[in-house]
């Protein structure tokens, strides 16, 4: 594994605006963002169009071996490709969303999804968000986020988000939604959602994306100067 020199990770509960601010972070520290919740919604949109249960570990790890994902940087953002086809909007179904914490508890998913992660991230400085990212897939990052804000506060941003993108929805079945998912995601055994020890926790629920994006600039910025100070 590489010497890392500011990679950051980023991790907490769905809606806590870790994407948001680590695409920020990564175009102003010209790092790439590596979102990996993108990669298991990939592998579980992949699942349901075979009619691959979610519980069916061994299914699944003969499919994810039979997968390629590739996360690919463009003008319009960043493109989800699976087995080369274009799913970045397709990952986002509600049906991928209320199966994809069930693919993701799977140990052997699980090892599979952090040696690919890890691969990314060895051949360039990244910003990488997810749930196990501190604890588990990059360790060693210099800079460790754990944003949360209350579950009223992140089903109310999911909600306004589905409007900006012209869907109605309701806002009770997205909290009760966000909040099963955490449960999963919290409760399963294989590297559950966590703050690492290391992490620095930020509440951004009565945040700006800005005020946020600048507390983790800030933290980077102490990296960068204690490295240069030695
Ligand atoms: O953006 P949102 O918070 O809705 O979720 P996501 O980052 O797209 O992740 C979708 C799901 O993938 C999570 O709810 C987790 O079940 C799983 N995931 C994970 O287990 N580990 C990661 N490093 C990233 C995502
Ligand atoms: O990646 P994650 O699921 O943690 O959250 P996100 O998709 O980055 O953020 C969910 C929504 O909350 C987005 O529409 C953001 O614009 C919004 N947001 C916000 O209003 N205030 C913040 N401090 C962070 C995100």
């Amino acid at each position: 594994m590489k010497n890392y020199t500011v990679t950051i990770a980023i991790d907490g509960p769905a809606a806590a605006g870790k994407s948001t601010v680590a695409k920020i972070v990564a175009e102003k520290l010209s790092c790439v963002y590596i979102d990996t919740g993108a990669m298991y919604r990939a592998l579980t949109l992949k699942a349901i169009n075979n009619s691959i249960n979610v519980n069916d570990e061994n299914a699944l790890v003969e499919l994810l071996s039979n997968t390629i994902i590739e996360l690919q940087q463009s003008d319009k953002g960043q493109l989800v490709l699976l087995d080369n086809q274009d799913v970045t909007a397709a990952i986002r179904s509600i049906e991928v969303t209320n199966n994809v914490s069930f693919v993701a508890q799977h140990p052997a998913i699980r090892k599979e999804m952090v040696k690919r992660q890890q691969n990314l991230a060895n051949k360039r400085d990244v910003v990488m968000d997810g749930r196990d990212i501190g604890t588990h897939v990059l360790p060693n990052a210099e800079v460790k986020i754990f944003l949360i804000a209350s579950v009223d506060e992140r089903a109310k941003r999911r909600y306004e988000e589905n409007i900006n993108n012209g869907i109605s929805s309701d806002l009770n079945e997205l909290k009760r939604e966000i909040e099963q998912r955490d449960k999963i995601d919290s409760k399963r055994e294989a590297s559950p959602l966590v703050k690492a020890s290391d992490a620095i926790e930020i509440d951004t629920t009565s945040l700006s994306i800005q005020e946020v994006a600048q507390r983790i600039f800030n933290e980077a910025a102490k990296i960068k100067k204690n490295k240069t100070e030695r």
